[in-house]
């Protein structure tokens, strides 16, 4: 796939980039881009956003910079990048980002446009295929939420997470029906009186998956 970032501060992908599944993924032939709005703005003096019509508070991402820089990345007219890929904008007005999602955006290339300030110009509903929240509560700028969706996105794509048996039992996944994982230990076996379930030292592997299965219906408030 082809993942392309559209923000004001592609340096906070910096640490990202050097993850270990995300080297992963270039390594295997996908794609990750990122293009600074203000790299393409056609705008005097750098300029990327206004002041809100009708007033108010803060500063607004401008649509024509917007436009001009999906225009730079791709070469077709912006309204036409949707036509192939998911065009994302992150905005706390989205739909809610959950694991259904992840699997749905890993399906083809994607673009994540990243807001700042009061966010991007209303008129970017003509430019996106969809908007995407990662939940309610309101961040600086699209850039944490990016990295979000993306890292989910990511994991799903086949060989990212080198060992698949990880992802059969993962929180969310059809092996557990759509629960969350069941709790995990790890030596020592006892720590400050704390211990871990005995059955998970017993070497009885029916009594260890019947016992997580156990855990995974409580967690989804099962009664049995
Ligand atoms: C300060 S926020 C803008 C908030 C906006 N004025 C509002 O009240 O809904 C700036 C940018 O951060 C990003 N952002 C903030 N919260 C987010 C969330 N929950 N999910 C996704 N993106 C978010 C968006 O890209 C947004 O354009």
């Amino acid at each position: 796939m082809r993942l392309d970032v559209f923000t004001l501060f592609p340096a906070a992908f910096e640490w990202y980039v050097t993850q270990v599944h995300v080297r992963k993924a270039l390594e295997l032939g996908h794609e990750l881009a990122f293009t600074n709005y203000r790299d393409h703005t056609p705008l005097s003096h750098l300029q990327v956003d206004d002041t809100p019509y009708g007033g108010g508070a803060g500063m607004v991402l401008r649509i024509d910079v917007v436009a001009a820089a999906l225009e730079a990345a791709f070469g077709v007219g912006a309204p036409a990048v949707r036509e192939s890929r998911r065009v994302v904008e992150l905005t706390p007005k989205g739909r809610q980002f959950d694991d259904r999602l992840a699997e749905e955006l890993a399906e083809g290339d994607l673009v994540l446009l990243c807001g700042r300030y009061e966010g991007i110009d209303e008129r970017v509903a003509h430019l996106v295929s969809d908007r995407v929240s990662i939940g309610p509560y309101v961040l600086s700028g699209g850039e944490v939420a990016a990295m979000a969706v993306s890292d989910a996105v990511l994991r799903k794509l086949p060989g990212v997470i080198s060992n698949p048996e990880s992802l059969v039992d993962e929180s969310f996944a059809p092996g557990l029906e759509g629960g969350t994982e069941y709790p995990q230990y790890t030596r020592p076996a006892e720590f400050r009186g704390w211990t871990v379930p005995e059955v998970l030292v017993s070497g009885d592997h029916g009594a260890i998956a019947r016992w997580r299965a156990e855990q995974v219906r409580r967690a989804a408030g099962g009664t049995d």
